[in-house]
């Protein structure tokens, strides 16, 4: 098992590229499933989940090929046979739930683990299931798995979504475009990972109305045809670097390869910091302030602030002169990064679903434990502008979800070092 060890505090200075997304690229992948010809997704970036969710995939008979020098997954279901999601492999990554709706939408048929418990929390997939059975599937639980089954036509209907969900508006377009003669979501999620897929499912040869919007409407189709496509670039990757340069007064970076329509508000919210922000076509420049701005913060659904950058963000107001306060509407208790960021000298506190944080504090290194993928980058971010040495463990939790994270920040004048934890 690996960890970092961290020197710091050092600035980041120079170009740090933005990889393609693991949140976007995980529904293309279950998308691939749906045509009769084989999908080609290019912008794929090497991490743990996109492994796991390709094995997922292969377990149905599914031909998958990852290119990974050039970043290029192919995907030809000719072979799919197996309907099927095992425990073994859903457990290590949620977002296997999406072959829930794939092959229920292809097939008729699934049989998928439940994805089971989270770092933070519970994160129940009742609208998943509710909104399948709203569409016209029967839907039973046995030992621990979902058995779907769905006739070639299903009338469909309409599912209101509450709260919105990115998960379930993928599982139900997935089940729906090649089965549901007319399905209506309404409070659909209108995530950029969620317009990407529809927009997708377009080419592919799907009739899906309202795009971007919260209120998505599919008709089936016969048959959809795989297609070449390109996946989006990481717009958590892009906020968590701009955060990141923000919090060393000496930091200049240039973030390039970023699709910067889909960082929503993100860049106005974060100007607030005092942070000078320069956005090109495709690059964010990020200045650091000598002074950061304390600032309060609501997570929301897109296009608001994202819950995927709060643990950074309240990391970052560590350093920020006054009281922040982060509310976290998304989700209730993800505050697993606090008790570790207090090891290296932080003072956070939370009450119900926000953590107030008082600055500026001067952080010291110590050994912190990573918990889920977000939490662990926080620490890193808080590694590199600590007095000292840092040692961030259990960093598989990183590998999910950042490509080359220490070749990245390190290239821009970051000391990170990976080693294994238990040598
Ligand atoms: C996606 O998770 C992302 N994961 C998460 O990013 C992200 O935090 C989340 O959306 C919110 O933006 C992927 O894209 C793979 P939701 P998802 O369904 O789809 C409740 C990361 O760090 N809910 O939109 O699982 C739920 O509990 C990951 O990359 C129900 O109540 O999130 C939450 O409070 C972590 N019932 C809210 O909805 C359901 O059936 C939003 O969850 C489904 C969700």
């Amino acid at each position: 098992m690996d960890k970092f060890i961290i020197e710091g505090p050092t600035p980041l200075n120079g170009t740090i590229p933005i990889s393609g997304s693991k949140n976007a690229a995980l529904p293309l992948m279950a998308a691939a499933l749906l045509g009769d010809s084989p999908t080609t997704i290019t912008n794929i970036p090497k991490l743990r989940d996109i492994y796991t969710f390709n094995n997922v995939i292969r377990v149905t008979g599914t031909h998958v090929d990852f290119n990974e020098e050039e970043g290029t997954l192919s995907i030809d279901p000719a072979n799919l046979a197996h309907l099927e999601a095992p425990y073994e492999l859903v457990r290590k990554m949620r977002a296997s739930f999406y072959m829930l709706g794939a092959l229920l939408g292809k097939f008729g048929q699934a049989r998928v683990s439940l994805p089971g418990g989270c770092a933070w929390g519970p994160r129940p997939v009742d609208l998943h299931l509710n909104g399948l059975r709203a569409m016209g599937a029967e839907i039973r639980l046995e030992e621990g798995y979902v058995i779907a089954e769905a006739p070639r036509k299903m009338e469909g209907g309409s599912f209101t979504l509450n709260p919105s969900s990115v998960g379930a508006t993928i599982n139900l377009v997935l089940a729906s475009v090649l089965r549901a003669e007319k399905f209506t979501i309404n409070n659909a999620a209108k995530e950029p990972d969620v317009v990407l897929l529809c927009t997708r499912l377009l080419e592919m040869g799907a009739d899906i109305e309202g795009i971007g919007t919260d209120t998505l409407t599919i008709r089936r189709v016969n048959s959809l045809e795989g297609v070449s496509i390109r996946n989006a670039a990481d717009r958590i990757e892009a906020g968590t670097f701009m955060i990141a340069a923000a919090m060393h007064p000496e930091s200049d970076v240039t973030l390039t390869g970023v699709d910067v329509g889909d960082l929503g508000h993100f860049p106005k919210i974060f100007q607030k910091t005092g942070a000078d922000v320069t956005i090109g076509d495709d690059t964010i420049r990020v200045k650091a302030p000598e002074k950061l701005n304390p600032t309060e913060i609501k997570t929301q659904i897109y296009p608001g602030f994202p819950t995927d950058l709060q643990a950074q963000w309240s990391t970052m107001m560590t350093q920020a002169s006054g009281a922040s306060a982060v509310t976290d509407t998304i989700y209730y208790d993800r505050f697993s990064y606090v008790p570790e960021a207090t090891r290296l000298g932080a003072d956070m506190k939370v009450v119900e679903n926000t953590v107030h944080v008082t600055g500026k504090t001067p952080l010291k290194g110590a050994s912190v434990m990573s918990t889920d993928l977000r939490a662990s980058v926080s620490l890193v971010l808080a590694g590199m502008i600590a007095e000292g040495k840092t040692d961030v463990l259990r960093i598989y939790h990183l590998d999910r979800g950042y490509e080359d994270l220490e070749q990245k920040l390190t290239a821009a004048g970051a000391q990170i070092t990976r080693a294994d934890q238990d040598a």
